[in-house]
């Protein structure tokens, strides 16, 4: 039989194969809120611009309400020869309201329903994307607050360099999901455009009202070229480099929690909820859920490839093609809101061990910066000489296998006579962390500042919203 929406000029159905190649439905059938939405605003338009009799507008709107009601319960039945989410629900409009459903395609053709579609799955996904970002970063504001002086070795190389507090380290993750936070904003505010009544790409000669139906789906205007409208899938790509860049944010952390959680660094456990043991190596805890989220910024980072790659060929306007957009779309989204769930509950989960991160913090010579600022600050060396005084001494505990402030002023004076007994009361790593006071440094007070701070303004934000 051939295709009842589009049948005319087809004698036959289509080949097995090429149903199995062309149908959307498996999995864009979780467009079917916003193309019932996108339905119900086009029809209310066509029938205020008189385009549609208002007795045919209120049996497709009350259709629409029942197919609503059927694929909400479980009752609707997809079909794969129905290609796509929009035949599928226009087939079964027309089965309930009979032939006054033929006139809800008037002025619209799937190309920009899609689109439209598309775009408000993405805004609508983005926007809760958006919170659980902001409860990840109450998590870490919280959790920074709390360990604001806990002293831990700071890395370079994932090498001990200086000593910094587990809160500040936290606290970059803070600022890190707030300029993705800002991208997700950023992005959603550009493809917040209407692209319905484009239709198939030339526009429409009926008299539409495209600034209705733009307020009717919270869209904050109409696009403006009809080629465009249809061609463009920009919108997923931006969202889908937003979250791509977070979830490259997400898997830095989740490597350094499956880090500090091995036996050899010991700096951080998780608890039960977030590990799995082995089932032959009883001592075991393994990080599973962090390891995840490392292995899911594959997939989402992929996503985004994989629409590049699908989008670079195309001339304008539409194409099959574009089909493609929406598995890797819908898993990334969904990907990354997992992620973020399980990095949320890691964090509100993770118990630092503050001893053994200060003991860390000392080992590898860490204050060694502070020597020399020493020596600069109090005996006016330039920096380049104390860095090479402070070199040697670090040679000479090294060599005797102990910790710089654990040396005798007379060994320290071996290298530079000038040092005072003063010296030792900057080789500690509390003093150290305690005097890195500048702007955006380590001091526990800076970060006490920052973690109220932004905890201030998430909560000012869950207030307003
Ligand atoms: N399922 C299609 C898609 O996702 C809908 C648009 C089809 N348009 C067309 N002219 N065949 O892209």
């Amino acid at each position: 039989m051939s295709n009842q929406m589009w049948g005319g000029r087809f004698l036959s159905g289509p080949d097995a194969i090429m149903e199995d190649i062309n149908a959307s439905i498996e999995f864009d059938k979780a467009l079917w809120r916003q193309d019932i939405a996108g339905s119900r605003a086009h029809v209310a338009m066509l029938a205020k611009q008189g385009i549609v009799e208002a007795a045919d507008a209120t049996a497709i709107a009350k259709g629409l309400d029942s197919v609503e009601a059927e694929i909400e319960s479980g009752s609707f039945t997809f079909s794969r020869a129905l290609e796509d989410i929009h035949m599928n629900v226009e087939s079964r409009l027309a089965e309930i309201v009979g032939p006054a459903a033929g006139r809800l395609h008037t002025a619209r053709s799937r190309n920009d329903q899609v689109a439209t579609d598309m775009r408000l799955w993405v805004r609508d996904t983005l926007d809760a994307l958006d919170l659980q970002m902001a409860d990840l970063q109450s998590a870490l504001a919280e959790k920074a607050l709390e360990f604001a002086g806990a002293v831990m070795p700071g890395f370079t190389h994932l090498q001990s360099a200086q000593p910094v507090t587990f809160g500040h380290h936290l606290m970059a993750y803070v600022e890190m999901l707030g300029r993705d936070r800002g991208r997700v904003k950023d992005a959603r505010k550009r493809m917040n455009e209407n692209p319905l009544g484009a239709a198939a790409l030339a526009g429409t000669s009926f008299p539409i009202n495209r600034h209705m139906t733009a307020e009717l789906l919270g869209f904050d205007r109409p696009t403006a070229n009809s080629l465009d409208s249809v061609s463009d899938r920009d919108f997923a790509l931006e969202a889908l480099s937003a979250a791509s860049i977070c979830a490259m944010h997400l898997s830095r952390f989740a490597e350094e929690i499956v880090i500090w959680t091995t036996p050899q660094f010991g700096l951080v456990a998780l608890s039960d909820k977030f590990t799995t043991g082995s089932s032959i190596m009883p001592q075991k805890r393994n990080p599973d859920a962090a390891e995840l989220v490392r292995a899911k910024s594959g997939r989402i980072i992929g996503s985004l490839t994989a629409l590049l790659i699908v989008m670079k060929g195309l001339p304008l306007t539409y194409a099959k093609d574009m089909q493609e957009d929406k598995e890797g779309t819908f898993d990334a989204l969904h990907s990354l809101s997992l992620c973020l769930a399980a990095m949320s509950g890691m964090v509100r989960d993770m118990t630092p061990d503050t001893k053994a991160m200060k003991k860390a913090a000392g080992s590898g010579y860490a204050t060694a910066t502070d020597l020399a600022d020493w020596l600069v600050r109090t005996l006016k060396m330039p920096f380049r000489n104390a860095h090479h005084v402070t070199g040697r001494i670090v040679g000479l505990a090294s060599e005797k296998k102990i910790g710089l402030e654990k040396l005798t002023l007379e060994e320290m004076q071996s290298v530079e006579p000038k040092i005072t007994v003063d010296v030792f009361a900057v080789l500690g790593v509390d003093k150290s962390v305690k005097s890195r006071t500048s702007f955006g440094g380590t001091a526990p007070a800076n970060v006490r500042r920052e973690a109220k701070r932004w905890i201030a303004k998430l909560a000012r934000e869950k207030r307003s919203c």
